[in-house]
């Protein structure tokens, strides 16, 4: 058997990439794509008719059909599943390191963590961090059905996705890292510390702390549907010539700059009264978008896509020009963006308005809307 070997690619005199998303335009886009209700019911339908599966998972994929086996995302770099739970059933523990965004779109359950019990009703938003050794759980007398929303497909195409099907008992994973944490002596760090090498900013950290950076824990939190669409009905009021978005994004402070829901994504609730056009504008991180009242459409990329309560969609694929409308209202809508992966990555182009310019949120200044104004006209 040869080894294998590395091939030079030769870039010289060009550096643009043959999938550019500014200048020529030659992105390769995953275009936008619309699972309708009805075929997220039939699929709710089918998972729900299977024997009870060994691991108490009835769950499908939503891939989009360029996704290939081996990264079943709805965009190249998020998946989206349907998962359904009967009456009385509930999951195996198991642990993975991509971090999950849970909507419940039918009945209501609990998830369990650490032998602590989230409920969540219809229309509520509930996260799983990573490794966090967890079950869902129905205990009603109706069927749950979850959207559920991770980072695996991008960790898929990294070939560093890892679910563990087989956990250690709850609590004993996390003694495991009290464990390794107590037990570094005193001493055991270098005694140079972390110094500023040069000038202009540029530092030294010895392994010792490169291996044991500051442990932030991710919790698990719970956004109930009630709470959040009081305050949202607030600002149906915003008059029309409010040029912002009607919506709250689903916060949690330990993803600070990154505003996130997750540390991968942000979960946003939006509500938009009858009418209501966004301008058009694009952005790196891709966008789904499932709604859940109303109906209108998305102009992406110059094509027409009408939606419906009860339908998710690819809405912007990154970098694709889009905007929404309103048909008949309210609308309400989850959406879910890899916007604080983009803004870790330093990579988050956004351009609010297409005669206007780009910024790199996160490391330039943003965008303003005409809230004072258009409050006071
Ligand atoms: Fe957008």
């Amino acid at each position: 058997m040869s080894e294998p070997k590395a091939k030079f690619a030769d870039k010289s005199g060009r550096q643009t990439p043959d999938k550019q998303i500014h200048g020529d335009h030659s992105l390769d886009l995953w275009e936008p794509v619309v699972i309708s209700k009805e075929d997220i019911e039939a699929e709710v339908e089918r998972l729900a008719g299977l024997a009870h599966p060994n691991n108490g998972v009835r769950r499908s994929m939503i891939a989009h059909p360029k996704a290939d086996d081996r990264s079943l995302g709805l965009a190249p770099g998020i998946d989206v599943s349907v998962d359904v739970l009967l009456p009385g059933e509930r999951t195996q523990p198991v642990r993975q390191n991509s971090n999950i965004v849970n909507f419940c779109i039918q009945g209501a359950g609990s998830m369990v963590i650490n032998a602590e019990t989230f409920e969540f009703s219809h229309y509520d938003v509930i996260t799983t961090p990573s490794m966090a050794v967890h079950e869902y759980v129905n205990e009603t007398d109706d069927m749950q059905v979850r959207l559920r929303y991770s980072n695996g497909a991008l960790l898929e195409r990294l070939n560093i996705h890892l679910v563990d099907e087989d956990p250690p008992i709850p609590g004993a994973a996390d003694a495991d890292m009290t464990e390794a944490a107590d037990e570094m002596e005193e001493g055991s760090e270098s005694p140079y510390g972390t110094f500023e090498l040069t000038e202009d900013g540029g530092w030294l950290m010895p392994y010792e702390k490169l291996i044991n950076p500051e442990p932030v824990e991710i919790k698990p939190h719970h956004w109930p549907w009630k709470k959040v669409k009081a305050e949202l009905d607030k600002l149906a009021s915003l008059g029309p010539r409010y040029k912002g978005r009607r919506l709250y994004l689903l916060y949690d402070p330990v993803t600070g700059r990154t505003n996130g829901t997750t540390p991968n994504f942000f979960a946003t609730m939006c509500i938009r009264p009858g009418g209501i056009v966004d301008r058009p504008h694009r952005h790196a991180s891709a966008a789904l978008n499932y709604y859940f009242a109303g109906n209108g459409h998305s102009v992406v990329e110059g094509k027409r896509y009408p939606w419906k309560a009860g339908d998710l969609m690819l809405s912007a694929p990154g970098w694709a020009i889009h905007n929404h409308a309103s048909d008949e209202g309210p609308v309400y809508e989850l959406t879910i963006q890899d916007m604080p992966l983009n803004i870790n990555m330093d990579s988050l182009l956004w351009q609010e308005e297409l005669t206007g310019p780009v910024s790199l949120l996160g490391s330039q200044a943003g965008f303003e809307t005409n809230r004072e104004k258009a409050a006071t006209n």
